[in-house]
């Protein structure tokens, strides 16, 4: 075979073969064989009409150069896009290199223009004659692309600053949330989680602020999700919290990452300060973006059943109205129940067993009830003292802080008891800084019920100094870093330095 059909053959074969390798790879685009199987088409048409007309009488077989042309230009595609298939499709698929879409285009679109050039130069055109009247044709193409060849240069620049890659999860301006599919020369394609495909013009993915999700430093990460919830007042935030911790780090949930952990938070304490309920949020890492409402679904079900089971309902999603009735009885009713409970505190702690009840019942009057959450400062070393604490619930640490700053452990106590009571005493600063451990309760006895009640009863100041004087030398011993018998021997001297100090302060004298 020669002459034009020199070449039919063999591209032929080219695509056959090719076409079969695609059949192995199955991944590789289809779109750009069938390119190769139309122009193989066309080009053999133009070399069977050129033949055709060649065969003819004079006028027609003049038509046969233009035709001979036209297959050639063919010929010349059809080899560029097979080379570009063995390259890219076969060759750089083998070599493993993920190259995007937009290299390969672009490629072929050099390609094309080289081609032209050397074909138009070939067949006798005088380059450089359209070269001098390129400039208005130029400036002509150049504005009415303009927004084309925009976003032909965002896409160069996408790939080129490496910000966004094909398979990312990204969150446009408009919050529409999808997974790049490919970055093409105009646009890039985002499929939604909606199953709809968004296309996005390349500049404006280059104008606009893109949130790349669950991705950091370049490296994929989970992505942070938020679950709401509502709880109403009667029940502590901490005590919710750490039911909805538990719940949700006792066994894993599909797509939710083991680190870092869900954890649950008090997001408000009144939404948006209208809504009578806490507010709280479930923050959890999501694993697999393409799954978000099916896992927060997942996480709100494990909330919902961790509540149900601590008997804390979720809160009516409304303005609760809370009507009090402001008559005597009402509020007669309400005073005494506090007292009681107040009483019933009182009545646990060691320190106030020598008081006769009707001391108690005056004292309950008195006491102020303190909550505190979990971490908080209930007492800071150094301040001033305005009350005496009883714990009623919960656990607090004592603490002792060094010169340097350096925090040490003195002790920790457990419900019921008391502390505070060294500097109402003795009218030092507070020795020590005393910090809630879990969520706890307090009643706050004011200094001045507190010293009214040590004038009236000088043996509670007596028998608390050996509380005292215990809890000095513990401290002390801390401080100092005391062994075991230099703690005894402090004992004995603390033990009667502090009865006469409190026995000063108080005007006690007479009570030795
Ligand atoms: P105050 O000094 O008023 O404030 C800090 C309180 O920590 C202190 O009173 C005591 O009530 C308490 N405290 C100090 N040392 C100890 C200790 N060793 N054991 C228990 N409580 C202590």
């Amino acid at each position: 075979m020669n002459g034009p059909f020199r070449l039919l053959l063999p591209l032929l074969i080219a695509i056959v073969v090719v076409a079969a390798i695609f059949r192995a790879a199955p991944r590789a685009p289809r779109r750009r064989l069938r390119r190769c199987v139309v122009l193989f088409a066309f080009y053999a048409s133009a070399i069977a009409a050129e033949q055709l007309f060649g065969a003819l009488q004079p006028p027609f077989s003049s038509a046969a150069v233009p035709l001979g042309y036209v297959a050639q230009a063919l010929e010349v595609l059809l080899i560029i896009n097979l080379v570009a298939i063995a390259l890219f499709d076969l060759l750089f698929h083998l070599a493993r290199w993920d190259y995007p879409d937009i290299v390969h285009e672009l490629s072929v679109g050099a390609a094309y223009i080289v081609a032209a050039v050397w074909l138009m130069h070939r067949s006798g055109v005088n380059l450089s004659s359209i070269v001098a009247t390129s400039a208005v044709v130029t400036a002509v193409i150049g504005l009415s692309l303009q927004a084309t060849l925009g976003n032909v240069v965002g896409g160069i620049a996408l790939q080129l600053d490496d910000s966004i890659h094909e398979g990312d999860w990204v969150e446009l301006e408009n919050k529409v949330q999808g997974r790049v599919r490919q970055i093409r020369w105009r646009h890039s394609v985002v499929e939604t989680r909606d199953w709809d495909t968004l296309i996005v013009p390349n500049s404006q993915l280059l104008t606009q602020t893109i949130k790349v999700l669950g991705k950091r430093n370049g490296d994929r990460a989970p992505h942070r999700m938020w679950v709401y919830f509502n709880v109403d007042f009667r029940f502590a935030p901490g005590q919710v919290i750490s039911i909805v911790n538990e719940a949700l780090q006792a066994a894993p949930i599909t797509n939710v990452a083991a680190e870092p952990k869900a954890h649950c938070i008090l997001y408000d304490l009144a939404k948006e300060n209208r809504e009578s309920y806490a507010y709280y949020a479930v923050r959890y890492w999501l694993t697999d973006l393409a799954s978000d409402d099916p896992t927060s679904s997942l996480v709100r079900e494990r909330v919902y059943a961790a509540l149900r089971r601590a008997q804390m309902p979720l809160a009516l999603p409304a303005t609760t109205v809370f009507l009090s009735q402001d008559d005597p009885e009402h509020a007669e009713r309400k005073r005494s129940r506090e007292h009681a409970f107040r009483l019933a505190a009182l009545q646990n702690v060691e320190l106030f067993a020598q008081l006769s009840e009707e001391e108690r019942v005056k004292l309950a009057e008195a006491v102020r009830i303190a909550p505190f959450s979990a971490g908080e400062v209930v007492t800071r070393q150094g301040s001033t003292a305005h009350w005496l604490y009883v714990l009623t619930k919960g656990r607090a640490e004592v603490r002792l802080i060094g010169s340097a700053g350096e925090e040490k452990k003195v002790a920790e106590l457990k419900a019921p008891s008391f502390f505070g009571e060294m500097a109402l005493m003795t009218g030092a600063p507070r020795e020590a800084t005393v910090v809630a451990l879990t969520d706890v309760e307090c009643l706050r006895v004011d200094k001045d019920d507190f010293r009214e009640i040590l004038a009236r009863r000088p043996e509670i100041a007596k028998d608390m100094s050996a509380i005292l004087a215990q809890r000095r030398v513990e401290l002390v011993a801390v401080r100092d870093n005391l062994d075991a018998e230099a703690k005894k021997r402090t004992m004995v001297t603390e033990g009667s330095r502090i009865l006469e100090s409190i026995r000063d302060f108080f005007g006690l004298s007479g009570d030795r």
